[in-house]
């Protein structure tokens, strides 16, 4: 696991659109994608940026289930508003969160990543460790899952909403064992909160209660946070 501490978010966005930049030069065509607050900075970057990738194609993490992709709460909205409308790729696919059988749409996406394996494979972490939306005790070889959020992500996602009650309570998430097989993985953390979460993932054992603790054991982990994620962490 490579870690790069930084001042702030700002700074973090312009390392990890570095790490986007350099997957593009070697070759890479598929981009796992994030939703949150965390990825902002960096989709900032990328669109104030000349990188192309309209030969290229993305893939996010989750959906809520029941949000239509106009709905401004749904991924897919944050996705289009925030990148998809100024820096378009070849095609650009989420969970359906309105998706009529469920079982299905789980195949669907499973396929998708299964014909599209993903070469650099962007993360947030929740301040329980969950990536995706996949929640402790998932699975660390699992594949693409309704969930059904805890408390706690849902007290996390309320500043989003107007009130708690309205945070969709089940969302479709990428599962662990397809994110472990991104080539690379690149996961940002910003903020005093994230700090114990942040500890864990880095020093803790590999444990389903941590799903981010897997990451130790991938090749290929870049880690960017800020000084106060970092503030737990021994670093020289
Ligand atoms: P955040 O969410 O970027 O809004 O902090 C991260 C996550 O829950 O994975």
């Amino acid at each position: 696991m490579k870690i790069i501490v930084v001042k702030d978010s700002a700074a973090g966005g312009k390392e990890a659109f570095n790490v986007f930049k350099e997957a593009l030069k070697k070759g890479a065509k598929v981009f796992g994608l994030a939703t949150g607050s965390t990825p902002e900075t960096t989709y900032a970057q990328i669109v104030s940026s000349d990188l192309d990738f309209s030969d290229c194609t993305s893939i996010n993490l989750d959906e809520y289930v029941g949000l239509a992709g106009d709905d401004p709460q749904s991924y897919r909205y944050f996705m289009n508003k925030h990148l998809f409308n100024h820096k378009p790729f070849k095609a650009s696919y989420l969970p359906d969160g309105l998706a009529v059988d469920e079982v299905k749409e789980l195949a669907r996406y499973d396929q998708l990543i299964e014909e599209n394996p993903i070469d650099l494979q962007l993360l947030g972490i929740g301040q329980n460790g969950h990536i995706g939306f996949n929640e402790p005790g998932s699975d660390f070889t699992g594949k693409t899952q309704k969930i059904r959020l805890t408390n706690s992500t849902i007290e996390a996602n309320a500043r989003f909403f107007e009130n708690e009650d309205q945070v969709p309570k089940y969302a479709y998430s990428m599962g662990i064992g397809s994110i472990m097989q991104a080539k690379q993985i690149l996961l940002e953390a910003y903020g005093q909160t994230k700090a114990q979460i942040i500890e864990k993932m880095v020093n803790g054992p590999v444990t389903p209660d941590v799903p981010a603790s897997i990451l130790q054991t991938h090749p290929n982990v870049v880690v960017i946070i800020d000084e106060a994620a970092a503030s737990l962490l021994n670093l020289k």
